[in-house]
């Protein structure tokens, strides 16, 4: 039997970056994963199959909206919805290969199978019980379920993700139900493939969480690109009959009762902690009343030499918040110093146009009763947003009102995604929206639109 220094439960983003980080520190790492491809949620049914069918659907739509516009005349273009799955696939065994490449180099130990924890310093894989002197567990999240809504991935009508992310034909109408990442990224990609969907949301606004005029504009520009919102809306079940679906919701405002048939329904109402089987409440471990696994500050539990991170602990459900937790936890498992600062998470939709947010909204910042000044930006005046016809949204930088510290930014626009890492690395470095504003930015590219956002938290923006 061998001794490890570590062993981590699951092979997702927090899991893989954590057992590469520490083997790295020297440490003798074994990682299990249950599933047939390393990768966890994030790359096997989550952000790379999803990013990739949303890259594929949006070239389908350039050619549909954009193209005849730039003189590229005949590009009548049809989808091969198994070619277009297959291209999804290899995308993701890519990157499930490169990860288990990886483990070979960094001599990580891959145990195959579900793991279950016998006590601190002993974990069980089939019929093998491990010794090791810490454990992590990052053992993700699944799809959280709704009362009245029977999901079926395999019959391919009532879906959550998962099934979404494979559905045998592209239904000529949908419902989403639930507005927020999940729920708007895959409900772009089928109506960009010509499904007429509908998104039933229980609040009054979507993504909830996100910046009040993102909110807006971001529904604006969804409901131009064919959308249709239904808002204050609580979908109380689902029924299949024939091959289609019916969808029964209530408003919440006048508790009236209404129906919506649709040829596939998506569940997106949520994911909750999966940390089933791991024996969690023998050892004592404990779990907050919405069943994520309790941490201190340096990511241990309440039984020590056991730590969690990722989606199986309280926080953003990120990758990337995932990675850089088993990151710090490694570090602190090595006997080094584990950092993350929450307070500069971005979170990304990568729809078309993208949304990016980091930090405060300005919302919050009110909440908090902290004086702040808002600059904005509109793509309008940004000449390479125009060109790329993606001149909808605006930067939306939120600043201290006294100190002029970069607390906040919300873009709505081309590459959002992308855009939005200058603002992070300003506000790790604590800096101000004047410094921003006497960045040179190259042009004629979209970050000058930030630019112009933190020149209109001073003087004034150029361009507007
Ligand atoms: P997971 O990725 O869930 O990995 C956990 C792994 O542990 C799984 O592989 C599981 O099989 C394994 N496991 C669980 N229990 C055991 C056990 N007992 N024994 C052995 N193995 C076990 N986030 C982003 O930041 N950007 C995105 O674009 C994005 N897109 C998404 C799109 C979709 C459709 C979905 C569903 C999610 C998306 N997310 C995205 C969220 C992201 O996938 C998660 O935040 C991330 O995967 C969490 O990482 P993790 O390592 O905590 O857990
Ligand atoms: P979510 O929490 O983002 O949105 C769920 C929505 O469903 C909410 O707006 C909620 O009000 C609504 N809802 C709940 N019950 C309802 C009901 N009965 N009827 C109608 N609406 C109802 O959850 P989602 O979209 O499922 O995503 C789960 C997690 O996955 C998120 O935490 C997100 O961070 C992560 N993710 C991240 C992505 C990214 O970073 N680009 C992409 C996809 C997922």
């Amino acid at each position: 039997m061998s001794t490890y220094d570590l062993i981590v439960i699951g092979a997702g983003p927090g899991g893989y970056v954590c057992a590469i980080r520490a083997a790295q520190l020297g440490l003798k790492v074994a990682c299990v994963e249950g599933r047939e491809t390393l990768g966890g949620t994030c790359l096997n049914v989550g952000c790379i199959p999803s990013k990739a069918l949303l890259h594929a659907s949006h070239m389908l739509h350039e050619t549909h909206e954009n193209f005849e516009k730039m003189g590229l005349m005949g590009a009548h273009v049809e989808v091969d919805w198994a070619k277009m799955l297959g291209y999804k696939s290899e995308t993701v065994g890519g990157n499930t290969k490169g990860i288990e490449f990886l483990f070979k180099k960094n001599k990580i130990d891959w145990l195959k199978g579900w793991a279950s924890i016998e006590a601190a310093g002993k974990v069980k894989v089939g019929e093998t019980v491990y010794e090791t002197k810490n454990i992590v567990i990052a053992s993700g999240s699944e799809p959280s379920t709704l009362k009245g809504v029977e999901v079926d991935n395999k019959a391919g009508i009532v879906v959550d993700s998962t099934g979404a992310l494979e559905l045998p034909k592209i239904p000529k109408s949908m419902v989403v139900i639930g507005a927020g990442v999940i729920g708007l990224e895959l409900g772009s990609v089928y109506a960009r493939l010509g499904a007429d969907v509908t998104v039933v949301e229980f609040l009054d606004f979507i993504t909830p969480g996100m910046d009040g005029e993102v909110q807006k504009q971001f529904q604006k520009i969804l409901t131009k690109q064919g959308l249709k919102f239904v808002l204050g809306a609580a979908v109380s079940g689902v029924s299949t009959e024939n091959g289609a679906a019916k969808v029964t919701y209530k408003l919440r405002k006048d508790d009236s009762e209404h129906t919506i048939d649709a040829e596939a329904v998506l569940v997106a109402t949520g994911r909750r902690p999966y940390i089933a089987g791991l024996g969690l409440d023998t050892l004592g471990v404990e779990v907050t009343d919405r069943g994520f696994v309790k941490i201190d500050d340096h990511w241990q539990t309440s039984v020590k030499g056991i730590y969690a991170i990722g989606d199986a602990v309280p926080g953003p459900m990120l990758a990337h918040k995932a990675e850089d937790e088993g990151m710090a936890v490694a570090e602190v498992i090595a006997g080094k110093h584990g950092h993350v600062n929450y307070s500069v998470i971005p979170g990304v939709i990568y729809t078309t146009p993208e949304v990016a947010s980091v930090g405060l909204t300005e919302e919050a910042a009110k909440e908090a009763g902290r004086k702040i000044k808002v600059g904005k930006f509109p793509f309008m005046g940004n000449a390479r947003a125009k060109a790329l016809f993606q001149a909808d949204g605006f930067v939306k930088l939120i600043a201290d009102a006294e100190t002029d510290r970069v607390l906040g930014c919300h873009i709505i626009g081309p590459n959002a995604g992308e855009m939005i890492h200058e603002v992070c690395v300003a506000m790790e470095f604590g800096a101000s929206a004047q410094d921003i504003a006497l960045t040179c930015h190259a042009h004629p590219t979209c970050s000058e639109a930030v630019r112009e956002a933190a020149l209109a938290c001073g003087g004034g923006a150029i361009h507007a």
